[in-house]
């Protein structure tokens, strides 16, 4: 018998008795329908097809908003922003740490000037934009906020997610800024502040992604992600917000693998798991605080450096299960970005890949069409009842911060990393054109490379900026965002003044940080 990516049983051959006692009412409902495992809206891709989301961004705002349009024209549904990693830390252009970093995996972004030039001339009000921005996600929606109300747009209109998942930023991905409980208090005054402000904004993208990308199995990918996703419920629900009027904006992100029939489960229990969750421990009322919505990533760490143009087929098989899935948004992998940030020629075949399982397959034509299906259902509760062990294993540390605190959610991930990373190594898993079916003569392929100039370029904006700007002004604005970080005001009021009169993102973060520390890791003790 095989195993599957979390190591639970395949069976050769799956017939009615694995659906014996099957109740479809209470496991699977109608789509759009308690508890939504086949999906959160009745109609699915035959009412609207998921959003096309490419995730883009690199060198300067200009390059960028470039890019941006271009994705625009060839039929991209919505806007997903790439930072630089400078942006990330919540670090200005010229700080020395932003040295050799500057525009290099996304676009560097310092103060409102850079962003009027990343969204020139794109219509706010008709695209949605996604920002994967965590520690400092406050600082860029407001800067996106200010943006779009110098464009005359209202901040009602405006939709689209910052990421803003910082727990998993400590499991996984590692642009924290703040410890836990500060990083949570400005998390939930971000939730407060958008369903008084910005009511149709997804204020947090709870993410998979990362931790999959670090080696978590589907099994851990969904645990570790609902159990964060609950801390921040818990969090918010302390600091006085009624569940109902922030659960409907928080919104997911997962991997989609080549391994399609797991994946496929892995959605649809993650659907089940949280509408049960939400309801039955958080007495949510609203069905959209039920909804698991999602965005989709295909498998970037299953990608190979080795015969690229294979990742082509990969990455179309990872797209379909995210579709027959469920997925409300994706992003489909460049084929070269296992070697460098994406060319535009290979951007655009990502793009169309998803254009091609849309319009000209068969599989939107149908709600979940494997709903019913002896493997797909029996996966579906098997992943289920594997990662509601998990979820258990990590409340009864405490929930997730006590048990990132102890390093449980990352020693787990590692585990599984270095299993699979054997089985690659002795032959036991197969990684096409990486060992087997390996070829001698693979072409040339040109990559595309970030100009170095651009830091130059952003520190000269940066310099006039600080001399053209009221720095008494900003002084004042910054001084009030540290005594709203003291104590419990809404610390993105004081931030928006701040960012109005040209504060930069690093002396906002640098606010923070003065008030609130930086986190240090456990291995650094
Ligand atoms: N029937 C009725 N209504 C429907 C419908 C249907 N069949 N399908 C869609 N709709 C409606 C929805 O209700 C919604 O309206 P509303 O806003 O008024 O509720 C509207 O159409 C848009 O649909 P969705 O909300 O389903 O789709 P969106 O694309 O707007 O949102 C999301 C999807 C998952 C909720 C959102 O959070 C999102 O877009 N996330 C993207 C996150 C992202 O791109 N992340 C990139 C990460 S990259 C990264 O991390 C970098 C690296 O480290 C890997």
């Amino acid at each position: 018998m095989a195993n599957s990516e979390s190591e639970l049983p395949i069976e050769p051959v799956y017939d009615e008795s694995a659906l014996a006692g099957f109740d479809a009412q209470a496991k699977l409902g109608a789509p759009g329908e308690y508890p939504y495992t086949r999906g959160v809206y009745p109609s699915m891709y035959t009412g609207r097809p998921w959003t096309m989301r490419q995730y883009a961004g690199f060198g300067t705002a200009r390059e960028s908003n470039a890019r941006y349009k271009e994705l625009v024209e060839h039929g991209t549904g919505g806007l997903s922003v790439a930072f630089d990693l400078p942006t990330q830390m919540g670090y200005d252009s010229d700080h020395e740490l932003s040295h050799g970093e500057v525009g290099k995996v996304g676009v560097a972004i310092d103060s409102i000037d850079d962003m009027q030039v990343l969204f020139d001339e794109l219509p706010l009000d008709q695209v949605s934009t996604s920002m994967t921005i965590n520690a400092p996600a406050s600082t860029l929606l407001l800067l996106y906020q200010l943006t779009a109300e110098r464009q005359g747009i209202a901040a009602g209109q405006l939709t689209g997610t910052i990421q803003n998942d910082v727990l998993k930023e400590y499991i996984a991905r590692g642009t924290y800024i703040y410890p836990p409980a500060e990083s949570l208090r400005l998390i939930s005054d971000i939730f407060a502040y958008c369903h008084r402000e910005i009511p149709r904004w997804n204020t947090i993208s709870i993410s998979g992604y990362h931790m999959a990308e670090a080696g978590a199995t589907p099994v851990q990918e969904v645990a570790f992600t609902l159990a964060n996703a609950k801390e921040y419920v818990r969090a918010a629900i302390a600091a006085g917000l009624d569940v109902d009027d922030f659960a409907p904006r928080l919104s997911f992100f997962f991997v989609a693998r080549t391994s399609l029939l797991e994946e496929v489960a892995k959605f649809r229990a993650a659907r089940r798991m949280w509408a049960r969750i939400m309801r039955e421990e958080f007495g949510a009322k609203n069905p959209k605080s039920l909804m698991l919505r999602f965005h989709t990533q295909t498998a970037g760490v299953q990608l190979t450096a080795q015969q690229p143009e294979v990742n082509m087929v990969r990455v179309a098989l990872q797209g379909l299960g995210a579709v027959l899935g469920g997925t409300q948004s994706l992003h489909t992998n460049s084929y070269d970005e296992a070697i460098a940030l994406p060319t535009a020629k290979a951007a655009r075949l990502a793009l169309r890949t998803q254009q091609v399982i849309a319009y000209e397959t068969d599989v939107t034509k149908t709600v979940d069409p494997f709903a019913g299906s002896y493997v797909v259902e029996s996966m579906t509760d098997d992943v289920e009842e594997a990662a509601l062990a998990l979820i258990q294993q990590v409340e009864d540390k405490g929930g997730a911060v006590k048990a990132i605190e102890e390093g449980f959610q990352k020693s787990e991930i590692e585990r599984t990393a270095y299993a699979t990373a054997l089985q690659i190594d002795s032959g036991e898993r197969t990684v096409v054109g990486l060992n087997k079916f390996v070829t001698k003569d693979d072409e040339a392929y040109v990559p595309l490379r970030v100009d170095p100039a651009i830091e130059a370029e952003q520190c000269e904006r940066l310099a006039t900026l600080r001399k053209e700007r009221d720095n008494g002004a900003v002084e004042k604005a910054l001084d009030a965002l540290r005594a709203a970080a003291q104590g419990s005001d809404n610390a993105l009021i004081p931030m928006k003044e701040a960012l109005a009169a040209r504060a930069t993102g690093g002396e906002v973060s640098n606010a923070l940080r003065d008030v609130w520390g930086m986190y240090v890791p456990r291995e650094f003790f």
